[in-house]
């Protein structure tokens, strides 16, 4: 039997796994299908693949990464850290929790350096097309090599969808918004705090983005701060300077009215309004269509498409786990499309999803949610042979890291945990996340000499050291 072709779009964190899933069973001597990956960026680590441009890239493609300069891991390493691929592993000693996002790029990367997978990948390609032959039960691939201009068609026996969805911003309507005359956009577009200095700013939204962009608002001396919740405050406790209102009702140029009865004048409005599932490459009948949800209807398990079994997805639940989640559905897949698991019915998978669907729904907060994760990683990694870890532990950290950040939510990230993998508690960073002002890689593994103004903050004496920002963690001004 001629061997298998299998597509994957996109070479991001989850095209990434799957890569790898196959390369692991090669190395243990396994017979792998054909795998082509495409990427319409010039290197794989999708968001982590960190782009200066805003809107459209150097192809005239739309930008794919939504993620800034100043970004830094939201959540503990420990809850995303490889199975079979240790941190320690990786940098060859203990680093800390939060690592910026460089430093995660690099251990993305470490992981398959080495191999030949990344032979495997057609960078700079961009999937405009994928169309199902159901009479022969294979798909034209229709691509774009987007440095020489060239569309080429191949099948395929299988696709797999690793394109993420954090990339099409969801940009909704609201009143007067087109009288205000400051700075405006998505967070999709968003790239370093900097010049938010000095300036009054707006967050749309309450979730992760209006979060962390309100905090490097802050760090970067906003003069202040506000997020605009729709369904319910975040309910930090913000430091002076940083507020939560309601949701807003207009804009009247500067001036924006709250449904409270509130108003504010803003110099920067950003909405962090949340994505959409996009797959502009797919017929709407292989298309997911999904809010941001652990659980997105049609997914067999997560990752194989109801309505044509051959189209998998990975990544496309909304995430507490990330890169070894991504880990357990490539795996998954790999082995279904390899044989070594089997594909129930149609009629049994549907009964799986009625099953599962009800548990989501019984789903009741973020702990429900973290827990909810857990178990389906536990289920997809118990069908192969990806090593299983404490993921209970893993929930453990996340609850505690919830709890960190509504202890102090400009402080949660200097706290260490201790891997699961390996055991090894994390380094505490030569700096704390507030006072770091450099983002690199560089500087993140070096051992800096304390500076004037870490000297200035401890209370030892130094002339004219300068405080950038908010980075004392004092003189915080009022809205
Ligand atoms: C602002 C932001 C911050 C985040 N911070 C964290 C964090 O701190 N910790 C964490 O664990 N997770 C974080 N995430 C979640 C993030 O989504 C995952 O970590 C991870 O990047 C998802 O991997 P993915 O491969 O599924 O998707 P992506 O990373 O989005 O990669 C998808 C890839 O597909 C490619 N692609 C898309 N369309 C096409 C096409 N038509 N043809 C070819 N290639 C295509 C893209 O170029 C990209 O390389 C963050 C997300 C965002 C948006
Ligand atoms: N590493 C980091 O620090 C970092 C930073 C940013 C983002 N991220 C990641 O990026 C991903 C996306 O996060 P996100 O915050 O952009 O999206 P998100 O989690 O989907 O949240 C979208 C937010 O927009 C709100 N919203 C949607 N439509 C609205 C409307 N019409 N009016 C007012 N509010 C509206 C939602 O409110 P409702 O709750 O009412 O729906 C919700 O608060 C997450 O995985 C996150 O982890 C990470």
């Amino acid at each position: 039997m001629a061997r298998e072709r299998i597509a994957i779009i996109g070479a991001g964190p989850s095209g990434m796994a799957a890569l790898r899933a196959f390369e692991s069973a090669e190395r243990a001597g396994a017979e792998i299908p054909e795998v082509i990956a495409f990427e319409k960026q010039d290197d794989w680590g999708g968001q982590w693949n960190f782009d200066w441009r805003s809107g459209i890239d150097q192809y005239g493609e739309p930008v794919h990464s939504s993620m800034y300069r100043n970004l830094w891991s939201n959540g503990p390493k420990e809850a995303l850290e490889f199975a079979e691929y240790t941190f320690d592993e990786h940098f060859g000693r203990p680093i800390s929790s939060y690592p910026p996002r460089e430093v995660l790029w690099d251990y993305i990367d470490g992981r398959v350096r080495t191999t030949n997978v990344k032979d495997k990948v057609r960078f700079s390609t961009a999937v405009r097309w994928v169309e199902h032959h159901e009479d022969r039960d294979i798909f034209t691939v229709t691509v774009e090599d987007l440095k020489n201009h060239q569309t080429t068609s191949s099948e395929f026996d299988r696709v797999i969808v690793a394109t993420g969805h954090f990339s099409f911003p969801h940009v909704p309507e609201f009143q007067g918004i087109e009288t205000f005359p400051g700075t405006l956009h998505h967070a999709h577009d968003f790239r370093g705090a900097e010049k938010l200095a000095d300036q009054r700013v707006l967050l749309i939204g309450a979730s992760y983005s209006a979060e962390d962009i309100g905090v490097q608002a802050f760090k970067m001396g906003a003069r202040s701060v506000t997020m605009s919740y729709r369904s319910g405050p975040m309910g930090y406790d913000w430091p002076e300077g940083m507020e939560e209102l309601p949701l807003l009702e207009r804009f009247e140029g500067a001036t924006v009215s709250f449904s409270n009865g509130e108003t504010r004048e803003f110099d920067a409005v950003i909405l962090c309004t949340g994505y959409l599932h996009k797959y502009p490459f797919l017929p709407s009948d292989l298309a997911l269509q999904s809010g941001n949800t652990i659980y997105p209807a049609g997914l067999y398990r997560g990752v194989v498409w109801q309505g044509s079994p051959k189209v998998y997805y990975l990544g496309a639940q909304d995430q507490w786990f990330t890169f070894n989640m991504f880990d357990a559905q490539a795996w998954y897949v790999r082995d279904l499309i390899m044989g070594r698991a089997e594909l129930p019915t149609a009629a049994e998978r549907t009964e799986h999803l009625q099953d599962w669907h009800q548990r989501f729904q019984g789903v009741g907060g973020d702990a429900d949610a973290v827990r909810f994760q857990a178990e389906y990683i536990r289920d997809l990694i118990g069908a192969t042979d990806y090593p299983m870890f404490d993921l209970v532990e893993v929930v453990r950290i996340f609850l505690a890291w919830k709890d960190d950040k509504k202890k102090n939510i400009l402080t949660y990230r200097d706290k260490p945990y201790r891997s699961v993998m390996t055991g090894s508690l994390a380094a505490e960073h030569h700096t704390t996340w507030l006072q770091e002002l450099d983002d690199s890689l560089e500087r993140y593994l070096s051992t800096p000499e304390e500076t004037d103004v870490e000297k200035a903050v401890r209370g030892v004496d130094t002339p004219d050291a300068p405080a950038p920002g908010n980075v004392r963690g004092e003189e915080t001004p009022t809205a």
